[in-house]
């Protein structure tokens, strides 16, 4: 069963990468590649999150939840994967309630932050599980920089929350100027 949740992870990995890729190129370039990208989008993030809950589902199946909570590097790995989820869910609902108009003018902004924004989160969710499986690879150097040792780091450090209060904030300021535009 381990192989199964190894083999069900790359589904979430490949789209989420494909998905990513394809905002930027329809965020940033002109042509038939494009287009097609545009067009493309949101079948590839459907299958995104059905691969993301098949490999979740399959990992609380396979191993007992003491387990997956009693070392640092097994949590972060599931609260990376969480964030993933999160991530490319409201970018799914964005590219789906938008239709056509998601790329138009400073939209295409929100879909390309937060795609890469996910693209750290699911980098790191995959990261942590080669560590689980004894894979280890470079990006968990640059993780290092950031203040995160992986095998015993499980916070997050204060600049980062600090990161998150003012992007909450100024995301609070953009909504309510929005709406008195609107209103
Ligand atoms: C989107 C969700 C997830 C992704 C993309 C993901 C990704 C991965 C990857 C790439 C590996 C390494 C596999 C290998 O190279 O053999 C791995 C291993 C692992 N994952 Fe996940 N994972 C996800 C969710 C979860 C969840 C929810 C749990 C637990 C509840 C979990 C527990 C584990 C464990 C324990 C290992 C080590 C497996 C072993 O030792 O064979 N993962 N994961």
């Amino acid at each position: 069963m381990n192989g199964t949740h190894a083999m069900l992870s790359h589904f979430p990995i490949g789209f989420w990468a494909l998905a990513t890729l394809m905002i930027l190129v329809g965020s940033f370039m002109t042509g038939r590649l494009a287009d097609i990208s545009r067009a493309a989008l949101l079948p590839v993030l459907v299958l995104s999150l059905l691969g993301a809950l098949a490999a979740i589902a399959i990992g609380f199946i396979v191993w007992p939840m003491a387990a997956n909570l009693a070392s640092p590097l097994a949590r972060n790995h599931i609260l990376m994967a969480f964030w993933s989820l999160g991530i490319y869910s409201a970018i799914t609902v964005l590219v789906w309630k938008a239709g056509d108009t998601a790329f138009d003018g400073a939209r295409r902004w929100v879909l390309v932050i937060l795609a890469l924004t996910g693209s750290l989160m699911f980098a790191s969710a995959g990261t942590l599980g080669g560590h689980l499986t004894g894979s280890t690879t470079a990006f968990s150097q640059v993780l290092s920089l950031m203040g995160w040792e992986v095998y015993t780091t499980f916070y997050s450090p204060l600049w980062v929350i600090a990161v998150m209060v003012l992007i909450g904030i100024a995301l609070g300021v953009l909504g309510i100027m929005s709406q008195r535009r609107i209103g």
